[in-house]
């Protein structure tokens, strides 16, 4: 199917991926079956294709059209139920998101002034993932997520917990670098943009599927808690965003910006939390590791 028509096979793959997930808005159609508007609609519904042999079973979407509104709202909270992918699987459908949906993404005002996206990185099977704020100016230039001076911090946070940048995952709630383009100064994503960017978070998360997510700052915590709380309340509490535990802590930048003990024996206090969960071993807090 995919043959000579580049586009027509991006858009394979992106409905593969859309299907894999189980997603309920999401009918199983193939590309010579695509409902059109004069027909029926019970023909429209009645050419939901069978699963593609190529994807482990999912559950079975219901049609859009059989669905209603009421129906599908109250899923987006709901535990994610698609089912667990072996590694090599989580791999190709996260390498097929960022290809075929992140990296010519125009969804919002942030495209225009990008150097490039930046998708995240890590273990696949990563029993925590970090969600940032979003790319900055080094990561806009690099492709990758925290690399800068918070990030450096960051890499010292994980240190701290006996492990490797490379044993985590690690991304943003969005994938372009917003900034003030006039001072050059980086900014929090407006709420509009973090709208556009985070279907492709959730995806993220929903193919790793993290034992604890960790969120770096307020517009992580957020945007996963739908809560407006300060960060002084959220963080170091357990909540839980579509089943999967979220343990909210300050930015790496937060921390540089206020190094005095209490912030820091904050973190690894909430970092603490974390390996207990994880049932991970805690190192003795040297005092220069975080
Ligand atoms: N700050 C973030 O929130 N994310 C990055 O990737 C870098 C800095
Ligand atoms: Fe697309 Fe997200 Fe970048 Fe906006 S921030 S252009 S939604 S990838």
């Amino acid at each position: 199917m995919n043959g000579a028509d580049p586009l027509k096979h991006r858009l394979t793959l992106w409905l593969k991926s859309e299907q894999a997930m189980g997603l309920p808005s999401v009918p199983r159609v193939t590309f010579s079956e695509i409902p059109t508007e004069n027909m029926s609609k019970s023909r429209q519904r009645d050419i939901v294709a069978p699963p593609s042999r190529s994807i482990p079973a999912a559950p079975e979407p219901k049609p859009a059209a059989a669905v209603s509104t009421s129906a599908v709202l109250p899923l987006l909270d709901a535990p994610f139920d698609s089912p667990i992918l072996p590694r090599e699987e989580k791999i190709r459908l996260l390498h097929e998101l960022d290809l075929n949906s992140v990296k010519g993404c125009i969804k919002c005002g942030l495209s225009k002034t990008r150097t490039q996206t930046v998708f995240g990185e890590g273990d696949p099977d990563a029993p925590i993932c970090f969600i940032g704020e979003g790319p900055g100016k080094d990561e806009d230039a690099s492709g990758r997520p925290f690399v800068g001076r918070a990030g450096q911090k960051l890499n010292d946070m994980i240190g701290a917990m006996g492990l490797k940048r490379e044993d985590v995952f690690i991304c943003n709630i969005v994938k372009c670098r917003a900034y003030l383009t006039d001072i050059g100064k980086d900014r929090p994503p407006s709420e509009e943009e973090t709208l556009a960017c985070t279907p492709y978070l959730v995806r993220q998360v929903e193919i790793i599927r993290p034992k604890v997510i960790v969120t770096l700052g307020l517009p992580s915590t957020r945007y996963l808690l739908k809560s407006k709380e300060s960060m002084t309340r959220m963080r170091g509490n357990w909540y839980a965003w579509r089943g999967i535990k979220v343990m909210p802590t300050w930015h790496p930048a937060y921390v540089l910006r206020n190094y005095t003990e209490q912030t820091r024996r904050e973190v690894w206090d909430d970092l603490k939390k974390v390996l207990l969960e994880i049932g991970r071993p805690i190192p003795q807090r040297s005092g220069k590791q975080e």
